[in-house]
């Protein structure tokens, strides 16, 4: 008999994430035993971008790639904490399409994306017994994150969606959600807040002045505030104030952030997370033991494309370009939502995703909703109980195929009445 596993993860392996459960449900050969064909499945469940990366970028990999001392060097180690060239050249870009001001490269951290900067961070930030504070609903991994990195964390969560009139609270009740959070973080006295800009699965941005009350009360309290940007490149709308916010100016701010929305780069594993100097220390010191370095090959390649494309405008009409078609595929998901089945749902302020009331227990309707439509949409309830009779709908796979997007909403007029 093989000796036992340590005893977080046996815990940790007995409750996996229920959409890690739904996407497995959707693999081919579970399609197929459904007696569907796998080519006429259309997904909303994939958390993921389909545009093409920046045709300058992909030289940058050509010209590394071609240059054999280059290509040499992509093979070495950096600083554990980045390249100084590349930490220098994302503070520019923080600068130039955000105005961020006072960023220098001792503010960042480059790691292998946003998802191992996060499980580090947390380690970094919070200790076993300490409360962190999240939304209801946010994203699905950040409590798995915390389990691993932080054992013994107690999550109290702030409801963003109201359940009766499927609205976002922030902007219905702006006055009623800052008076719960303020009530939450007296009563729990959490070490850190934590929400994304825009949130997955909602796709809504926290208002400035909600943002303004977190940075008050967490830096009153001497508590962390994060901001997890993984889709601040794509916004639908202007966007709030502190998108431009400093850790030169707000020390116990930190800003995550991931090349994998923006860039098409899911795969090229790079993110970096934003802190006052003392952070970025102390993050250096849990990456020597988690990554040792961050992908040579991902940085040279961005610092050379930022190099030429932050000056030349270029960067800021990608950006531009990326939203325009995201905010097109929203709109027709929105459309297709309203002409075909009429339910309620958020219009998305960025991102990729709407949430859509389905009016029952979504773990149920999911498994039903594909075996009777061959359409894939992701239950609310791993995000939050505030959305527990909701679906997460991605649009972000069928960029390029809007089409898809409105057969497959359609569909599902099958299973909603
Ligand atoms: C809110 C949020 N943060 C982080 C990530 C992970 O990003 P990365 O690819 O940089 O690890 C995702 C991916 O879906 C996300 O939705």
């Amino acid at each position: 008999m093989a000796p036992p596993l340590s005893s977080l993860v046996r815990s940790q392996l007995s409750s996996p994430s229920p959409i890690r459960q739904i996407m497995k449900m959707a693999e081919r050969k579970n399609i197929v035993a459904m007696g569907l064909n796998p080519d006429e499945v259309i997904s909303f469940g994939g958390g993921w971008v389909n545009h093409d990366a920046p045709e300058e970028f992909r030289q940058a990999y050509l010209d590394i790639a071609g240059d054999p001392a280059l290509f040499h060097k992509s093979g070495g180690y950096t600083a554990t904490l980045g390249d100084l060239d590349c930490r220098e050249q994302i503070a520019l870009f923080e600068a130039a399409l955000f105005g961020v001001p006072r960023l220098g490269p001792e503010h960042i951290a480059i790691g292998m994306g946003s998802t191992q900067l996060t499980h580090d961070l947390f380690r970094t930030l919070v200790d076993p017994g300490d409360t962190v504070l999240l939304l209801d609903p946010t994203y699905a991994n950040y409590e798995g994150q915390l389990a691993f990195a932080a054992p013994g964390v107690t999550i109290v969560r702030l409801p963003v969606i109201d359940a009766a009139t499927w609205s976002y609270l922030p902007d219905t009740d702006p006055e009623g959600t800052a008076r719960e959070f303020r009530r939450l973080f007296d009563t729990h006295k959490p070490r850190l807040v934590l929400f994304g800009a825009p949130d997955n699965p909602t796709s809504q941005v926290v208002p400035q002045p909600l943002a303004e009350v977190m940075l008050e009360r967490t830096r009153d309290a001497g508590a962390w505030l994060a901001i997890d940007f993984a889709y601040k490149c794509q916004y639908f709308a202007p966007y709030p104030a502190y998108y431009g916010w400093s850790p030169a100016d707000h020390p116990h701010v930190i800003g995550i952030h991931s090349n994998s929305k923006w860039a098409r780069g899911l795969g090229r594993r790079l993110g970096w997370i934003e802190a006052a100097p003392g952070v970025v220390d102390a993050i250096e010191r849990v990456q020597q033991c988690s990554i040792l370095c961050p992908d040579t090959l991902a940085q040279m390649a961005m610092a050379r494309y930022l190099k030429g494309a932050i000056p030349s405008g270029s960067l800021q009409r990608y950006v531009d370009f990326a939203n325009g078609i995201y905010k097109t595929a929203a709109q027709v998901t929105l459309d297709a939502i309203d002409t075909h089945l009429g339910r309620r749902r958020l219009v998305p302020r960025g991102g990729l995703y709407t949430v859509m009331d389905v009016g029952r227990d979504a773990e149920a309707f999911v498994p039903e909703a594909l075996k009777a439509t061959g359409v894939l949409v992701v239950p609310g309830r791993g995000f939050g109980s505030s959305i527990a009779n909701g679906v997460r709908i991605s649009f972000g796979p069928l960029v390029n195929d809007t089409a898809k997007i409105t057969e497959g909403i359609a569909r599902l007029a099958q299973v909603l009445p």
